[in-house]
């Protein structure tokens, strides 16, 4: 990693170079190009639908794998897109983390309730950003690409 100064150009607007085998660029391109809530959503929609079929049919361990890596991409988010930390830090602790206990005991009752609560939440969100047109929605078919059978 090489700065403006190092090569004897210091100026105010100093710009952190960073070298990659393509080429070089400056740290605030690399951090322009981490994706957004848009792409972040996209992984977490998909692991959130897994999380509840693996549930559903047994796969604890699946489920609370999802539940984990949903709230880390929702960290990520958070960390990205600083306007967002507060609701999404909200969310985890109030929504996601009680679905974990849920998993954690195998309950599916309690499980339903809270994912069922979880979605009204994350539709309340998407509401208050002005994207009340992502609704999401649980898919009625179970991801094929998964073996969803209990695995304890
Ligand atoms: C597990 C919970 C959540 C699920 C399953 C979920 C799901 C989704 C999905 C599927 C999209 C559409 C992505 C696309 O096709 O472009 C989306 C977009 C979005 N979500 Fe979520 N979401 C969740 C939680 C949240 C939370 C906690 C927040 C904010 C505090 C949030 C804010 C947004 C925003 C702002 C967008 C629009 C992003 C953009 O296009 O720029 N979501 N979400």
């Amino acid at each position: 990693m090489k700065t403006d100064s190092q090569q004897g150009t210091g100026t105010l607007d100093e710009k952190i170079i960073v070298k990659t085998k393509h080429g070089e660029l400056t740290l605030e391109q690399l951090a322009e190009v981490q994706p957004g809530l848009a792409r972040l959503m996209k992984e977490i929609g998909d692991r959130f639908h897994v999380l509840y079929h693996a549930a559903k049919s047994g796969n604890w361990r699946l489920a609370e794998h999802e539940q984990k890596v949903t709230i880390s991409i929702l960290k990520v988010g958070a960390t990205l897109r600083p306007k967002y930390h507060q609701d999404i830090t909200a969310f985890i602790q109030s929504h996601l983390n009680h679905l974990g206990e849920s998993i954690k005991a195998k309950d599916w009752k309690q499980f339903e309730r809270a994912y069922m609560n979880a979605v009204d939440e994350t539709n309340k969100l998407h509401e208050k950003y002005g994207y009340g047109f992502i609704r999401y929605t649980l898919s009625e078919e179970p991801p094929s690409y998964y073996d969803l059978s209990a695995k304890d």
